[in-house]
């Protein structure tokens, strides 16, 4: 079959790999009819996330059609079965998962050892990302295998909705809701969203659609700053005006109530101080990660506010201002989406009409010209904002 592989960084290709098997009774593999690239994807392609090695197929967000079931997941999925697949393999039965704290199932990482040593704790195992998430397989590909298929799946109907419509219920989709969620929205908060990619489009919908009564979305990219804004966001250009004077004066002067970073580890700034530092530490290795919006935001949040950090850190972070976090009480929450947690109430919203996730999607193309659209997308290139793959 066809799969995107990581062979270095900046070097992914259209390879032609054998097919995947059953290796395990609660095994399924599911014939990919659609993919996505996702800002995740685009650490792995950098090189900012160890743990890749090189043959490795990429790809978390995707969806098909159940073509085998292995022998213990009979009970929950047939041949034909209509399947997004959430990027968190879950076995259902771990003491997390049984608190629907999926993204750190205790038992689906099959490298638990190695990520014991480098995070304190395992996470959960993730499809195409990296060997300390277990080393899977990813779904950029024609078929893949799906582990614990019995509870890694969300069935969705066969009819009526589109796969550009359900595939990102398998990632972007839960991650902007959780994001927002986690921010225990009221109806009077101003919610501040750093980055507006496919994660801070979600965000911003998910935000609105919890009651926010301010919406600001921060970025320097006018595409997606006008997609943004068409969906209800007001809008800052961070190369064209200051985040912090602009978040103080559309606040009164005293700060988003909630700050939610969908950049993460790759943050651009114009030449703060912070910003030069923190490329000349990455360039070395001296840092993995360029926190300047976790900077930014522990400054301009209301006292008293909530920190979400959905946006992907790797490893150790310089330079924070923990002191203000600490004086003003502010509360952080973060973490990898528990992507079943949420998925029956965010399909039922797109069944309703509540939302339609296929407002994202810019770019559709083949497996083969997956590799070149890591480019597009990493570089903004032709509008780009949302690449949907079809194998
Ligand atoms: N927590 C999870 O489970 C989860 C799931 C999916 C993605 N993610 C992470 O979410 C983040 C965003 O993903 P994406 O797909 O939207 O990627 P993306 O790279 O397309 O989007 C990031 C956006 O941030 C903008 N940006 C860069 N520096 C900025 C700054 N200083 N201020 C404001 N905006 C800035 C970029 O211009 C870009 O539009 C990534 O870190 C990704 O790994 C996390
Ligand atoms: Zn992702
Ligand atoms: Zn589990």
């Amino acid at each position: 079959m066809k799969a995107l592989c990581w062979h270095s960084p900046k070097d992914i290709r259209c390879d032609e790999i054998p097919d995947p098997t059953i290796e395990h009774p609660r095994d399924a593999i599911v014939k990919v009819t659609s993919c996505a690239i996702c800002g995740s994807d685009l650490h792995l392609y950098d090189g900012y996330m160890p743990g890749m090695e090189n043959g490795d197929v990429m790809g978390h967000e995707f969806m098909g059609e159940v073509v085998e079931v292995g022998s213990d997941s009979r009970h929950a999925l047939n041949v034909g079965d209509r399947v997004v697949i959430p990027f968190t393999i879950i076995c259902g039965e771990c003491e997390q998962c049984r608190r629907g704290n999926f993204s750190v199932c205790e038992r689906t990482n099959r490298n638990k050892n190695a990520a014991d040593k480098v995070f304190g704790h395992a996470t959960a195992g993730l499809f195409g990302y990296t060997h300390l998430t277990g080393g899977y397989p990813g779904g950029q590909a024609e078929y893949v295998r799906v582990p614990y298929a019995d509870r890694t799946h969300i069935k969705v109907p066969k009819n009526g909705l589109s796969d550009e419509q359900v595939l990102f219920l398998g990632d972007i989709f839960p991650t902007g809701w959780q994001a927002a969620v986690q921010c225990d929205i009221q109806p009077t908060d101003t919610v501040a969203i750093w980055g507006c990619g496919p994660v801070g489009q979600m965000t911003i919908r998910s935000a609105l659609l919890l009651g926010a009564k301010q919406v600001i979305a921060i970025d320097n990219v006018p595409e997606r700053l006008a997609m943004a804004q068409a969906g209800g966001a007001t809008t800052i250009n961070f190369e064209k005006e200051s985040v912090v004077e602009r978040l103080n004066e559309l606040t009164q002067g005293k700060g988003p109530e909630k700050c939610i970073d969908a950049v993460g580890m790759e943050a651009h700034a114009t030449a703060t101080l912070d910003s030069i530092y923190d490329k000349v530490k990455q360039s070395v290795m001296l840092e993995t990660d360029r926190p300047h919006v976790l900077r930014e935001m522990m400054y301009v949040c209301r006292p008293a506010g909530t920190l979400s950090v959905p946006g992907v850190y790797g490893g150790l972070l310089d330079k924070l201002p923990f002191g203000a976090v600490m004086n003003k009480g502010r509360t952080i929450r973060t973490g990898q989406t528990h992507v079943n947690r949420w998925t029956d109430d965010l399909l039922r919203r797109i069944e309703e009409g509540q939302i339609d996730p296929s407002f994202v999607v810019t770019h559709r193309v083949s497996l083969d010209d997956g590799p070149g659209m890591y480019k597009t997308f990493r570089d903004k290139e032709d509008g780009c904002v949302k690449v949907v793959l079809r194998p």
